[in-house]
């Protein structure tokens, strides 16, 4: 197909925080993933040096924590401090330490380097308790709660500047569920004395894509939020662990405006769309496995409910198909840029999450490259592409349905800070390679990042890799330079390589 980007015709600039992460207190992410003291490739803070250097890797920018579903029942205070007792998680049903709370996860952000994102307990919890977990991060000295934190030896506030009122407080799952109307009260009565505490904090809240639930939220507290949170899993498979395969992964990808869609039209009708950004804060093409926990009649024994967990740690199911999943969705944010300022991995560590850990070292998952594809070469400056019809593919969806999907899914971008273009290519087609006839005014070296496996169940595991970023020299870029894609592959096309 041919593809014409002009440089002039900006859609955006994409914040960094599109390529953020979540981690939650669920199964292996927090303990024995990213914080395992005693082990040997730890560090004095306990926090394994391996994910560090990963996560520092793929520049993570914001993360978002302690949950999830986790958070609706937590309590912040019995996690900091000297006195800390184990309490039991009551949305994932296992005794939690306590011995990562607050000050580890801000430990553990200053040592990526990035952002903290808190989300607040808005089932069980109050307005006062979020607001004291602000004092806590925020304040200089000022009250019991700051000078707890000093007391704790950090001197200097945390620093936290987004904050999330909930989770998923919608969902007859979530602990605490709220209707629409009690959500909308609690959040503005949450928010002001959020600010009152630190005015100058980001807020959201939990939203979905759902007329009646956001109109009550944003009348009641559009004022006071910065953010509206979203979450998404396409592949919804908490309770049978039954992935969908390549074909039907890609049906999925018909489906990736469809929410930021809705909100953002709804953000418009109510002249919000300029105030409030939408933080796509969890999101991943597959469901958490956890049978039988969110459900009515509860697992009893631990065959039921707990060990199944394992099964998300299975890497031989991290294909290419997520991976080319991954990049067409983050494809979708960076065109949406203009209302989508931060999105989340769910989650980073273990479960469905990019990186894998086992005691003696890390997996990185197909998904890892695609972050570090998209991180490190593509440019932050989104441009408008045009060209012929990119080749169509039918699909048949789970549910059996004919879909058809672009065989393509390509997005054009320029940086900011120095000349050149990068385009991120992705070929969902599993065995047809793509040839595409690039116009733009451009020069220099060009040269293809790329990742594919040998097939499109390629996966890594200990001891096998078989997804790993290449590159091909394409030699000095010319107007209507032919450049081929190999099947099920996700591309960035660097030209006026430095
Ligand atoms: O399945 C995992 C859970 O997914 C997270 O805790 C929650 O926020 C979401 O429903």
């Amino acid at each position: 197909m041919e593809l014409h980007v002009l440089k002039e015709r900006q859609l955006g600039k994409r914040d960094p925080m599109i390529y953020g992460h979540f981690i939650e207190h669920f199964h292996r992410q927090i303990y024995g993933g990213v914080y395992d003291p005693g082990n040997p490739l730890s560090d004095e803070d306990g926090f394994r040096t391996d994910v560090l250097e990963a996560m520092r890797k793929i520049k993570v920018p914001v993360l978002r924590w302690p949950g999830g579903c986790f958070v609706s029942s937590y309590h912040w205070k019995n996690a900091v401090g000297s006195n800390r007792k184990p309490m039991f998680d009551k949305a994932w049903r296992v005794e939690d330490p306590n011995t990562f709370g607050t000050d580890e996860y801000i430990k553990l952000c200053r040592k990526i380097g990035c952002q903290p994102y808190i989300c607040t307990n808005a089932g069980t919890g109050t307005a006062e308790e979020m607001s004291d977990w602000v004092e806590y991060c925020n304040l200089p000295c000022e009250g019991e709660f700051a000078k707890w934190r000093i007391e704790n030896g950090y001197e200097e506030p945390h620093g936290v500047r987004y904050w999330s009122i909930g989770n998923e407080n919608y969902g007859s799952w979530e602990i605490g569920a709220k209707t629409a109307g009690e959500w909308g009260h609690l959040v503005a009565e949450s928010a002001k004395m959020i600010k009152h505490v630190d005015p100058t904090t980001e807020l959201t809240a939990a939203a979905l894509a759902d007329i009646n639930w956001n109109i009550h939220l944003l009348e009641s507290s559009g004022q006071f939020l910065d953010w509206i949170s979203i979450h998404e899993y396409w592949d919804g498979i908490h309770n049978d662990n039954n992935y969908a395969d390549y074909e039907q992964v890609m049906a999925y990808t018909a489906n990736l405006n469809t929410s930021i869609e809705k909100v953002r039209g709804l953000l418009a009708a109510m002249q919000l769309d300029k105030k409030i950004k939408i933080a796509f804060d969890e999101w991943n093409l597959r469901g958490w496995y956890h049978p039988n926990v969110h459900t009515v009649r509860q697992g009893v024994t631990k065959e039921e409910y707990l060990y199944p967990r394992d099964e998300n740690d299975d890497n031989t199911k991290y294909t290419m198909a997520d991976a080319v999943f991954t990049a067409c969705f983050l494809n979708t944010c960076n065109r949406n840029c203009d209302i989508i300022g931060m999105a989340n991995f769910a989650p980073i560590v273990n479960t469905r999450g990019c990186i894998y850990t086992y005691p003696e070292g890390i997996v990185l998952r197909s998904t890892y490259h695609v972050f570090d594809l998209y991180v490190n070469y593509l440019g932050d400056l989104v441009l408008d592409s045009f060209g012929s019809e990119p080749p169509q593919m039918a699909v048949k969806s789970k549910s059996g349905e004919e879909v058809t999907v672009d065989q393509l899914d390509i997005l054009a971008t320029a940086f900011g800070d120095r000349e050149g273009y990068a385009l991120a290519v992705v070929n969902k087609s599993a065995d047809q390679a793509a040839k595409i006839t690039v116009d733009l005014r451009g020069s220099g070296r060009a040269v293809r990042y790329y990742i594919c496996g040998s097939s499109p169940e390629s996966y890594n595991d200990a001891g096998h890799t078989g997804v790993s970023v290449l590159s091909e020299e394409l030699g000095m870029f010319e107007e209507g330079m032919k450049i081929t894609v190999g099947p099920h592959s996700v591309n960035v096309i660097q030209i006026g390589v430095e």
